[in-house]
């Protein structure tokens, strides 16, 4: 029988703790969130993210920037966020448009409010073993998500197909810390198919419909979808959910899989954040 991963229902969890452990708080976390032009997706990205923290609790403050905006007076923002004390935590909204160089951006986000982990310094920490202020967002609600069904990482040959700095990249790194056997695939990776047919855990960050078919699944692997795709209207993964549904032992749902983790672990680090300011 195969088990669907339900990350909304763990999110859920997740969130309602927040909001409990929130409403004894005499001053509340602070999640500050630029978002930069109007890419459709980012849109309602930002606005899920604003929902949730208000929800429970946290007070959100969204700068919303022009299209057209300078580096200059995006980098200006920053500044002035990384000053207030009452903003715990930053996050960039990625993609940001072309003419803006993106590593300038996040490197100028103070380290100890860097809320996604993307700054080369946190990046750094997590990639050498050392304790970063907070572990990226997509890559913690992915693990959790299988922590929390028991699912074994040690050992197991994962196979994460993707290496973006925001999921591919980081989860390597941070399966590879939990004692897994990762393989590394991209757009350029041969044999695919063979390299997914010995994995006991698929994870496709690829953000292509379909990529990952039933003939790529050996019976019982763990299956977990970050893709984000729109076909014809229609949100899908890039798992063909139906086919390779009944070889599965668990799989993820898109949506209602990996995309309300990540909200959940943005709110958990806000908070972690906040601990870490106020701590004395
Ligand atoms: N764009 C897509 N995913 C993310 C994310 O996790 N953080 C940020 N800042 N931008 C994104």
């Amino acid at each position: 029988m195969t088990v669907i991963l339900d990350g909304r229902l763990l999110a859920d969890k997740i969130t309602q703790n927040l909001k409990e452990k929130t409403s004894s708080l005499k001053i509340k976390p602070k999640l500050a969130v630029i978002i930069a032009g109007d890419n459709p997706a980012s849109l309602i990205y930002v606005k899920n993210k604003q929902k949730r923290a208000e929800e429970i609790g946290f007070e959100s403050l969204v700068l919303p920037m022009p299209q057209d905006v300078s580096e200059e007076n995006l980098l200006e923002n920053i500044y002035i966020l990384n000053e207030m004390k009452e903003v715990n935590a930053i996050l960039v909204q990625l993609p940001l448009p072309n003419h803006i160089n993106k590593f300038n951006v996040i490197e100028a986000i103070a380290p100890e409010k860097d809320v996604d982990c993307f700054s080369s310094r946190n990046a750094g920490k997590m990639l050498c073993g050392y304790q970063p202020y907070v572990l990226p967002c997509t890559p913690k609600g992915i693990i959790r998500l299988l922590d929390n069904y028991n699912i074994e990482l040690e050992g197991r040959n994962v196979l994460v197909i993707g290496r973006s700095n925001i999921v591919g990249k980081p989860l390597s790194v941070m399966l590879q810390a939990r004692n897994a056997t990762v393989t590394a695939a991209h757009s350029k990776t041969r044999n695919l198919k063979d390299i997914a047919l010995n994995s006991d855990i698929i994870i496709s960050a690829a953000g292509c419909a379909n990529l990952v078919t039933a003939d790529f699944v050996r019976e019982g692997a763990v299956i977990v979808d970050v893709g984000i795709n729109r076909v014809n209207g229609k949100l899908t993964g890039d798992v063909d959910f139906s086919n390779v549904y009944p070889k599965a032992s668990y799989i993820t749902p898109v949506p209602g899989g990996v995309g309300p983790m990540t909200i959940a672990m943005l709110m958990e680090n806000t908070f972690e954040l906040y601990q870490i300011q106020n701590q004395n």
